[in-house]
C-alpha cells in the first residue's frame, strides 16, 4: 500500500478554501471543520499511513499536516467573525426599529387641582351628612332666576348675565337651582345637600374670573335652623381644608334669594390676617355668598316656610383652591399647562 504524498495534502488546501468561502452560517462552518479536521476527516484519513513514511518524508509530511491544520483553524475563525459581523449588520439593517422591545412607560397622570379640591369639599361636607346632588349645566330661566327671586327686569340680573340658547333656556350663571330642584326632589325636610358644578358667565377672562367656573352650592332645611349654624358649619370646612389656623368671618350682602345675605371671609394663610400683598393688605380673602334661605325661595322650591328654614351659600371651587394654594391667576386652572398641573 502506497502512503500518501505531499502533494495530495498541500491539495486539500484549495478545495478547503473553496468551501470557507461558501460558507454561510456557523453550521456549514462546523460541518467544514469535521470534514477536513474531524476523526474521520481528510486530514485525519491523510495521516493514517504516516508510520509507514521514512522518517525525513515524515516530518516533512507532519510539519505540512500541521500547517494545514492550523491554516484552517485560523481560516474558519476569520470566516465566523466576518458571517457574525454580517448577521448583526443586517439585524441592524432590517430591524433598526424593534417593534417587540417594550416602550418607555407611559407618564401617569392624576387628578386635576380643581377636582381635588373639589373632592376635599365633598368629602369634609359628606362628613356631617350632606348629600352630593347634581343639576343641569343647562337651565332654564325660571330655575336660574324667577324660582331664586330674580324676576325678569330685577338690577340683580346683571350680575349673573349668561348665555341664552333660546330666552328660556341658558347656561346656569350659579349652582343655586340646585336649591331649587333639590327641595322639589326631596320635598320632606331636613334636606343637607351639598352640589358642586360648573357655572357660567358672560365675563372676559381675566386674573379674577374667566366665563366658566365651578361653584359648590350648599343648603340646609331643617328646623329652627340659624347663621350660627351656617357659620359654624362653614368654619368647620374651612378649617377641614386649609388647617385650624384659618379663620372666617361674615359680612353684610345682598342676595335676592337669601335674607340676611353674607359675603363670606377666610383669613389669609400668608399672614393669618395682619395684611400682605396676596390678600391686597387686607388680612382677609372672600369665598362666596352665603345667608339665610329667603322665604319665598323655600315657598318656590315646595317647602312651607312656616314649618321649616334653611341657610344656604355658594363658594367658588377656583377660589378655594386659589386661597389653598396661593395662586394668583384664575386662568391657570384651564391652560392645562403640565408644568402648573404637575405641582400639585
Ligand atoms: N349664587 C350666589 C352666586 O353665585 C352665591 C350664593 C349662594 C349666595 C347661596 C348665597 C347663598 O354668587
Amino acid at each position: 500500500m502506497t502512503h500518501h504524498t505531499l502533494g495530495e495534502l498541500q491539495a486539500l488546501t484549495e478545495p478547503a478554501e473553496r468551501d470557507i468561502q461558501a460558507a454561510n452560517d456557523l453550521a456549514d462552518l462546523e460541518a467544514l471543520r469535521v470534514k477536513y479536521l474531524g476523526r474521520k476527516g481528510l486530514l485525519s484519513e491523510r495521516l493514517r499511513d504516516i508510520e509507514q513514511m521514512p522518517p525525513d518524508e515524515r516530518r516533512a509530511y507532519g510539519a505540512a499536516a500541521n500547517g494545514f491544520k492550523e491554516w484552517l483553524n485560523k481560516a474558519i475563525e476569520i470566516r465566523r467573525a466576518a458571517i457574525q459581523d454580517a448577521h448583526l449588520a443586517d439585524i441592524a439593517e432590517t430591524e433598526a426599529i424593534d417593534i417587540t422591545f417594550p416602550g418607555p412607560p407611559l407618564g401617569r397622570g392624576h387628578t386635576h387641582v380643581l377636582t381635588q379640591v373639589q373632592r376635599q369639599i365633598e368629602t369634609v361636607l359628606e362628613s356631617l351628612g350632606y348629600q352630593v346632588e347634581l343639576g343641569p349645566e343647562v337651565e332654564t330661566e325660571w330655575y336660574n332666576f324667577e324660582a331664586l327671586n330674580i324676576p325678569a327686569g330685577h338690577p340683580a340680573r346683571e350680575n349673573w348675565d349668561s348665555f341664552y340658547f333660546t330666552p328660556d333656556l341658558l347656561l346656569r350663571t350659579h349652582t343655586s337651582p340646585v336649591q331649587i330642584r333639590a327641595m322639589q326632589r326631596i320635598k320632606e325636610p331636613p334636606i343637607y345637600i351639598i352640589t358642586p358644578g360648573r357655572c357660567y358667565r358672560r365675563d372676559a377672562p381675566e386674573a379674577t374670573r374667566v366665563p366658566y367656573f365651578s361653584q359648590v352650592e350648599g343648603l340646609a332645611v331643617d328646623k329652627g335652623l340659624t347663621v350660627g349654624d351656617m357659620k359654624g358649619t362653614l368654619l368647620y370646612m374651612i378649617q377641614s381644608l386649609y388647617g385650624e389656623e384659618r379663620k372666617v368671618r361674615v359680612r353684610p350682602s345682598f342676595f335676592p334669594f337669601t335674607e340676611p345675605s353674607f359675603e363670606f371671609d377666610v383669613s389669609c394663610g400668608i399672614c393669618a390676617g395682619a395684611g400682605c400683598k396676596s390678600c391686597r393688605y387686607k388680612g382677609w380673602l372672600e369665598v362666596g355668598g352665603c345667608g339665610m334661605v329667603h322665604p319665598q325661595v323655600l315657598r318656590n322650591g315646595g317647602i312651607d316656610p312656616e314649618k321649616w328654614n334653611g341657610y344656604a351659600w355658594g363658594f367658588g371651587i377656583e377660589r378655594m383652591a386659589m386661597l389653598k394654594y396661593d395662586i394668583d391667576d384664575i386662568r391657570l386652572l384651564y391652560e392645562s399647562d403640565l408644568r402648573f398641573l404637575e405641582q400639585f
